[in-house]
């Protein structure tokens, strides 16, 4: 049987073209070598897209997850739901994620219960097992100034998604990639600070391009085994989004 190639949706969550778009270059492309003929690459940015706070009106529970605000939300979500793999490349903003990238997933949490909620039994209240494979990628200007609090956040988010999320390899990562800018915010800071031979930004870039490889590999694993235990699974509709995404 053919199977569908493996969608990594790459985010950068910065809101210009810089240091965390480079990264996350740097892992799409270690992502698509992971398996060049069965990975389709997807690169978004929230450069110019406008995603709104959540105004906690709950009205996505009652019109199938659907969220009253329309703005760049819905196309993101789209983006997010239909991929296998999602590789985060976020700045640290005040010791944490931007405010944009946070908004996108408040959002995306709540309104996923109701998208869901007609697989359950009434009143259930519960999330699917959606088991996305997600990798994360954190830079700052400056060292240890958040980005292991922003790396923390962004796994509590996978886990709560029911995902999975995924580091890279030792050393170099150990709950995440990324680093910091050597205290220089220039959108090209850790381009230019590679192409200068420097120490940290060249373990920022294997750092990255780690977590894309091994999330992309992850994730092959994780679609075979839902293949193989296909029957049994379905037993249960907690898998049926995941199970829908693989087929
Ligand atoms: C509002 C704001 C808050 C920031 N807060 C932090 C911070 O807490 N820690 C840090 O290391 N860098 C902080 N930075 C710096 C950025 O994380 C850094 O410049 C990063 O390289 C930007 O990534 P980009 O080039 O992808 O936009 C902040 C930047 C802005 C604009």
């Amino acid at each position: 049987m053919r199977m569908r190639k493996l969608v990594v949706l790459g985010i950068s969550g910065s809101p210009r073209k810089g240091n965390s778009q480079f990264l996350l270059d740097k892992a799409l492309e270690a992502a698509r070598n992971a398996d060049p003929d069965g990975v389709e690459c997807v690169s978004y940015s929230i450069r110019g897209k406008k995603i709104g706070p959540c105004m906690s009106c709950f009205r996505c529970g009652e019109q199938e997850g659907e969220c009253v605000i329309k703005d760049g939300f819905q196309e993101l979500r789209d983006l997010w739901l239909k991929a296998d793999v999602i590789l985060y490349s976020i700045p640290v903003y005040h010791m944490g994620i931007p405010g944009q990238m946070k908004c996108f997933i408040d959002r995306l949490g709540n309104s996923l219960f109701g998208r869901y909620q007609g697989i359950f039994e009434p009143g259930e209240g519960k999330l699917p097992k959606l088991l996305k494979v997600v990798g994360n990628i954190v830079q700052g200007v400056h060292l240890c100034a958040g980005q292991e609090h922003t790396l923390t956040n962004l796994i509590n988010h996978s886990l709560i998604m029911q995902c999975i999320p995924v580091t890279g390899d030792m050393w170099h990562s150990y709950i995440g990639g990324g680093g910091w800018t050597s205290n220089d915010i220039d959108p090209k800071a850790l381009e230019n600070q590679l192409a200068k031979n420097n120490y940290d930004a060249s373990i920022a870039v294997k750092s990255a391009q780690d977590i894309g490889k091994r999330a992309t590999e992850l994730a092959l694993l994780v679609r075979a085994g839902g293949y193989s235990r296909k029957r049994e699974l379905s037993q249960d509709p907690i898998y049926k989004p995941f199970l829908d995404r693989i087929r």
